[in-house]
């Protein structure tokens, strides 16, 4: 069935390509990414269809405010769009889940390598005019145990790369069967197995009920005190008070976050800790990845009006 779609707003930054596929198939487009969720509300009722990123929280009352037909999400996670207040209304959802895939893979690679030898350390004290060799001592990721949970697109991409560092890769996911991660090299493992034999862990999964605060207290009792722990999937899924607790305590060696219970956080403690290496939710910014985002998402809404078959969350 066709949809008809008269008029777009983009409430985040998304390459300029998908406004163009938008407009050359006939469809109005405003892209206004200053709006606050009062504004949104206000502004919602014009429009049929809504394209966002991860900063516009999609919630229910912006939904009961609209008038909506689809809304897409340019990348992966749908966890800032209410997906049950939108089906209630019988809005589509989309999004683009393979777009930014090697992007996110690629980033979570070179943090794990920063966190192997504290090169952001490193890197300011030699800024700050300091000559530390003795203090940089790294360690070396080959032979390491890397355990990767969730064994989806950016997961399984994680794992091929660190294999070529002679990185050994174990991992859990509870729909990729063992016989499959096999295929890419990583022995599937229950968590509790897991726990006490990673060096890294680095989750790959949405937040969901089931993922949030996956990595907690007990968790971090059961692993090396030299364990160095990875998000770059959503905040929230690896606690954050427990492992600043654990980096107090010498019970985690260090972390890298790209990702943040809220975003921006209002207080910084974790990515301003020395064992922490933070990025501003980077995993998907590279020139790249945001063109293919981009470019899917309005292929989709293209499609949507011409009544091709719909893809997505
Ligand atoms: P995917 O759907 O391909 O893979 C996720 C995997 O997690 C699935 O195989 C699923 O079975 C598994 N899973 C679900 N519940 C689990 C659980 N309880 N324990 C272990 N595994 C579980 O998704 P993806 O494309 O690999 O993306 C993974 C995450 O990365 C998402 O949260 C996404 O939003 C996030 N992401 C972040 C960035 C960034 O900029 N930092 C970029 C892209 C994606
Ligand atoms: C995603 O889920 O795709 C990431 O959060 C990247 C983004 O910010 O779009």
């Amino acid at each position: 069935m066709a949809l008809t779609l008269k008029n777009v707003l983009i409430s985040d930054e998304v390459d300029p390509q998908c406004i163009e596929i938008l407009k050359r198939n006939g469809i109005d487009v405003t892209k206004n990414t200053k709006l606050s969720k009062e504004e949104l509300i206000a502004e919602i009722p014009k429009y049929d269809g809504l394209i966002v990123r991860s900063a516009t929280r999609v919630t229910a009352d912006v939904i009961n405010a609209s008038n909506l037909k689809i809304i897409g999400r340019a990348g992966t996670g749908v966890d800032n769009i209410d997906c049950d207040a939108a089906t209630k209304k019988g809005i589509i959802v989309m999004n683009t889940p393979g777009g930014n895939t090697l992007s996110a893979a690629e980033h979570t690679c070179a943090l794990i390598c920063a966190l192997s030898r504290d090169i952001p350390n490193a890197v300011q004290s030699m800024k700050e005019g300091r000559w530390d060799r003795k203090k940089y001592m790294g360690s070396e990721l080959n032979g390491k145990t890397l355990a990767i949970i969730g064994l989806g697109r950016i997961g399984k991409e994680v794992a091929l790369r660190m294999q070529s560092f002679g990185m050994k890769t174990i991992g859990y996911d509870p729909i990729i069967p063992a016989e499959v991660s096999a295929e890419f090299g990583v022995k599937w493992l229950a968590l509790e197995d897991i726990w006490p034999q990673a060096d890294y862990i680095t989750v790959h999964v949405p937040l969901i009920p089931q993922t949030k605060n996956l990595i907690n207290e007990q968790v971090f009792a059961k692993c090396k005190p030299t364990l160095r722990v990875l998000n770059v999937a959503r905040g929230g899924i690896i606690d954050e008070q427990a492992l600043l607790k654990a980096l107090n305590s010498n019970q985690c060696a260090g972390a890298a976050f790209d990702v943040y219970e809220e975003e921006p956080p209002k207080d910084y403690t974790l990515a301003q800790h020395p064992k922490v290496i933070g990025t501003p939710h980077l995993g998907a910014n590279t020139v790249e990845a945001q063109e293919r985002v981009a470019l899917e998402i309005a292929e989709q809404f293209v499609d949507a009006v011409k009544g091709k078959s719909l893809f997505g969350a």
